[in-house]
């Protein structure tokens, strides 16, 4: 895809951050390396270089249209500032180049506003597209369309019921295979409304679109999306200095959950059983967790951001 064909407004891709306050008064005092893994459209590494105007900023983000607007947004800030072009699952190969320990990370993992409303990525079901959805639209990987026009039903009904919990999942499942045999999807807004009229009207709730969970779905599939948080928990608390933070924001329970889990084993990774009087697997915790329940938004927050409303912020501390 050209870039040239994504619209800017005032030369930069528009997103507005979800939790900020929150990102900026929990980081570490005295912050001077940070990363920023999910670069977007670039709010998060603003805020977090005007508050700490002395600090280095390594962001990196999977979307190349998302490290071409940051470097208009935050151009006064590019001696201190490194962008590069990595998804969660290569961000090792960066980091060991680095040699940096930092003493925040931040992931604000999902999409972001102007991947949603660009209907040339092929995640709108309002605005038509090609069926798409790859925040990587250069990369090789399988596309949406590849997806409903290839899996087996028992695989796409694994992706609607695992990643969507969408409760039609085998019926939409079957009737997307029947429907292929003659006609092949192709755009968001076909396959939008294909979904939609297999969805009875007394399940269909007003102010949400009747595909909205397919194509989260679609779209979780699509990027491989468990997989990468899976590869960015496991790589990132490596690379946190002593009392570096780790600060997490999800928008889905299974993310919720691994985030959870994960945080959990960390601060106490003890396998022995609980009757035993002494330790013996030798496994001992790597840092705590800074809250034990995520922060979620205010409903200010919610009302002038909708689209912050699932969000949830979970943070870890190393020792
Ligand atoms: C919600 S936006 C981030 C917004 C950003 N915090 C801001 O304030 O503008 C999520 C970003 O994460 C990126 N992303 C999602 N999964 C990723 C992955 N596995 N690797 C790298 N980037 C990823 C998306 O491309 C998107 O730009």
């Amino acid at each position: 895809m050209n870039p040239k064909k994504i619209k800017y407004e005032k030369n930069e891709l528009l997103h507005v951050p979800v939790l900020e306050e929150e990102i900026l008064k929990y980081a570490p005092p005295f912050t001077e390396k940070i990363l920023d893994c999910t670069l977007g459209g670039g709010g998060h590494s603003h805020a977090l270089l005007t508050r700490f105007d002395q600090a280095r900023l390594l962001a990196t983000d999977r979307d190349p249209f998302a490290l071409e607007s940051a470097q208009m947004k935050l151009g006064k800030f590019l001696p201190r500032l490194d962008l590069q072009h990595a998804r969660f699952s290569s961000l090792k190969e960066i980091l060991s180049s680095k040699q940096w320990r930092f003493d925040y990370i931040i992931a604000d993992i999902g999409v972001s506003s102007f991947q949603l409303d660009q209907s040339e990525r092929g995640f709108s079901f309002t605005q038509d597209g090609p069926l798409d959805m790859r925040m990587d639209p250069n990369s090789n990987g399988s596309t949406a369309q590849d997806w409903v026009n290839n899996a087996n039903p028992a695989e796409l009904t694994e992706i609607f019921r695992k990643y969507g919990e969408e409760r039609f999942a085998p019926k939409i499942a079957h009737e997307i295979v029947k429907k292929r045999k003659i006609l092949k999807f192709h755009s968001t807004v076909q396959f939008a409304n294909f979904v939609a009229s297999l969805i009875p009207r007394k399940f269909q709730k007003k102010g949400f679109h009747p595909a909205t969970l397919v194509f989260q779905a679609l779209r979780i599939a699509v990027n491989d999306e468990l997989l990468e948080l899976k590869a960015l928990l496991n790589t990132t608390v490596d690379y946190l200095k002593n009392e570096g933070r780790l600060a997490l924001i999800s928008f889905h329970s299974l993310e919720d959950r691994m985030i959870k889990h994960k945080f959990q084993e960390w601060e106490n990774p003890c396998t022995c059983p609980p009757n035993f009087p002494l330790c013996i697997c030798g496994l001992t915790p790597i840092g705590k967790r800074v809250f034990t329940r995520p922060i979620s938004p205010s409903l200010e927050e919610i009302k002038k951001n909708p689209r912050s409303r699932s969000a949830k912020l979970r943070i870890f501390q190393r020792i």
